[in-house]
């Protein structure tokens, strides 16, 4: 019951900044560099502030990690976490793959994952225990076990220039081994994808917990496996992760290991 209505909380606020979302895309007037190709929009910081107002109107004593304005502390054991905008690169040149990811964890746990789509409507949810959902549909990983017919997709991070050799060692890997490899350019859609059955496999090097939180729940709960590339348990604040549907897991762990 509680769960269902922090879920309730998530899908709301979701919807808030995804209405942020809708009105700025194609529509950005300031474009802010972070780090070397790492960009905020004002769409980023305004759909942060709208997610960020419902959330602190339910549960005022939260806590809350954001990607833009960091860590709002709380008196709760209970944390959200949020990424207003992943696929700000795609939003700002108008490629419509990016979404909104809220989780809610405590004490170390994660219980609610919710992605959004504002352009697509796609809604990808899970609550730990009960189950991942696609616009209120059960969803379950793929049933597929054979690597060569496994389609997979990764990411880079904006410092991959620092990273380069294992990054591309291991994209040649996959790509050799596997039907196709995508980059779709927002990590928590590529896991929600995972969770669908979309694609088979999911990797990447030096996510932030905000990227990957919701998407992990939602993966694991539709009965796929999320570790990192050395096979332990993924917690958001570890460097890598490898998100499969279970039956690839083993073979992409030595695809990774180089
Ligand atoms: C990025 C996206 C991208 C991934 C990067 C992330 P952002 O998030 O998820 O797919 O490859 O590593 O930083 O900056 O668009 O929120
Ligand atoms: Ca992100
Ligand atoms: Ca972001």
């Amino acid at each position: 019951m509680l769960l269902g209505s922090f879920k309730q909380v998530a899908v709301k606020a979701a919807e808030k900044g995804a209405r942020i979302l809708q009105a700025r895309y194609g529509n950005i007037s300031r474009v802010r560099k972070k780090v070397a190709q790492e960009i905020v929009t004002e769409a980023d910081t305004e759909s942060e502030k709208e997610i960020i107002a419902v959330i602190r109107h339910s549960f005022p004593e939260h806590e809350i990690l954001s990607e833009e304005c960091g860590l709002i502390t709380g008196s709760s054991e209970y944390k959200w976490i949020i990424d207003p905008l992943d696929g700000t690169v795609n939003f700002a040149h108008q490629v419509p793959i990016f979404c909104i990811s809220i989780a809610l964890e405590s004490q170390g746990e994660m219980l609610v994952g919710v992605v959004l789509n504002p352009l697509s409507g796609e809604l990808f949810s899970a609550v730990k225990g009960q189950g991942a959902q696609l616009n209120g549909l059960p969803i379950h990983v793929s049933s597929l076990s054979t690597l060569t017919d496994s389609l997979l997709v990764t990411g880079f991070a904006y410092n991959v220039k620092e990273i380069f050799e294992p990054v591309i060692t291991r994209y040649g890997n996959c790509l050799k081994a596997s039907q196709g490899m995508r980059r779709l350019g927002s990590a928590a859609l590529d896991l929600c994808y995972v969770a669908c059955g979309r694609f088979e496999g999911f990797w990447e090097q030096n996510l932030k917990p905000w990227d990957t939180a919701a998407g992990a729940l939602i993966v694991a709960e539709a009965g796929g496996q999320v570790t990192t590339f050395s096979n332990h348990p993924y917690s958001g604040d570890q460097d890598e992760i490898l998100a499969t549907n279970g039956h690839i897991h083993q073979e992409m762990i030595e695809l990774l290991r180089i």
